[in-house]
């Protein structure tokens, strides 16, 4: 095991390219032992975050701290990190087995225990099949996995993890997923994983980084994002697959009344919100509800499109005044069924939206440019 820490503090760490930030203002503790999940959509600065630490990229400003060692000035052989990226190189000329032990051979440790390791981290990895394969003769979930095999090998102080399951089928993925989670855990890992899915990084991950157009949204446990996402950019990234853009007509205390797109329903407020203002109301699929008769929060609506999800149904319904809404339910629907559905104030999150502010596009307009 390389040095030991007790913590990697980046601050204020920023990257530009030509004059544009990819990456700003970034303020995080990370604790030994933690695993920590950066989320976000393409482009909001992951892979420059991790790119950063790793030392793989300078920073234009802030600064990277390792306890007391200023550690951003240092190259990336010194920092001792394992990486796995987002494309992966390999060494294209070494057999599978021999990408893996290479970085154990450079430390030059005994013959005999390169060998243990080695044989342990593919055996983690299930390539005992192909250890004497190149590279080359491999399928894509394959070299991913060689890719982490060769990181942990080495029982890095910190592992950084560029989406290393992309490339793998749905079984494998969270095969893996597992794996990753136990490699974390017995080897004692501090853990940096940078993911577009946000079940990837709920399920693996101590904390969540939520970053949008380079900037943090949002810092917590799983728990706190799952539940309360500060803002409506970061609940849409946290599944809340319906947002609508309405007037707040009534607010007080944490319940606020909205109104708009031909619906009226009563919520809670996120943060303070003005009557007569702007807001954006958000609500899972899996927290609206199909009733029966009428009530607070009840919509009638028709449904249009049914996709079988083994014990659920997702289900798109539309409004009497034309909004789509995504719904999952283990009622069995069919296109043309007109039901209730109902809307717990409590699931139904309502955020303000500053003047100027872009509201979120409305699913019909989302699935026509989809389309
Ligand atoms: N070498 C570079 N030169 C110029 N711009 C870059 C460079 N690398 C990244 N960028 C830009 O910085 C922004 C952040 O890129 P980054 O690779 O960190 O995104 P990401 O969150 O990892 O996205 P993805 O999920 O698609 O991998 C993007 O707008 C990207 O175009
Ligand atoms: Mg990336």
């Amino acid at each position: 095991m390389t040095e030991g820490f007790r913590e990697l503090r980046l601050d204020g760490v920023g990257r530009r390219f030509a004059g544009k930030d990819a990456l700003a203002d970034l303020d995080l503790t990370i604790r030994a032992g933690e695993f920590i999940a950066l989320l976000g959509p393409s482009g909001c600065g992951k892979s420059t975050a991790l790119n950063c630490l790793a030392g793989l990229l300078p920073l234009t400003s802030g600064s990277i701290w390792q306890d007391e060692k200023r550690i951003d000035v240092l190259p990336p052989e010194k920092r001792g990190f394992g990486m796995v990226f987002q494309s992966y190189a390999l060494f294209p000329h070494m057999s599978v087995r021999r990408n893996i032990a290479f970085g154990l051979q450079m430390r030059r440790l005994p013959r005999a225990e390169v060998a243990r390791r080695t044989a342990e981290a593919i055996r983690l990895v299930q390539l005992e099949e192909h250890v004497d394969k190149l590279p080359g003769q491999l399928s894509g979930g394959q070299q991913q996995r060689v890719a982490i095999a060769r990181a942990v090998v080495l029982e890095p102080s910190l592992v950084l993890m560029d989406e290393p399951l992309s490339n793998l089928d749905a079984k494998l993925r969270l095969e893996m997923r597992t794996e990753i989670r136990r490699l974390h855990q017995s080897l004692g890992l501090t853990t940096v994983y940078v993911t577009h899915d946000q079940e990837e990084a709920l399920s693996l991950a101590d904390r969540l980084v939520v970053l949008r157009a380079g900037r943090v949204q949002q810092v917590g446990t799983p728990e706190e994002l799952h539940a309360r996402p500060v803002n409506w950019h970061v609940a849409d990234f946290m599944g809340f697959r319906n947002l609508f853009e309405m007037t707040a007509t009534q607010a007080s205390r944490g319940d606020v009344v909205v109104e708009g797109e031909g619906m009226k329903l009563v919520g809670s407020a996120v943060s303070p919100i003005a009557e007569g203002s702007r807001a954006v109301a958000a609500v899972r699929p899996e927290d609206v509800r199909v009733v029966t008769g009428e009530g607070e929060n009840h919509l009638d609506v028709d449904v249009e499109v049914v996709e079988y999800q083994g014990r659920e149904l997702a289900v798109e319904v539309r409004t009497a005044s034309g909004r789509a809404l995504h719904v999952r339910t283990d009622q069995r629907l069919a296109p043309g069924d007109r039901v209730s559905l109902a809307i717990d104030p409590q699931r139904l999150l309502v955020y303000p939206l500053a003047p100027g502010e872009q509201a979120p596009a409305p699913l019909a307009d989302v699935e026509a440019v989809a389309s």
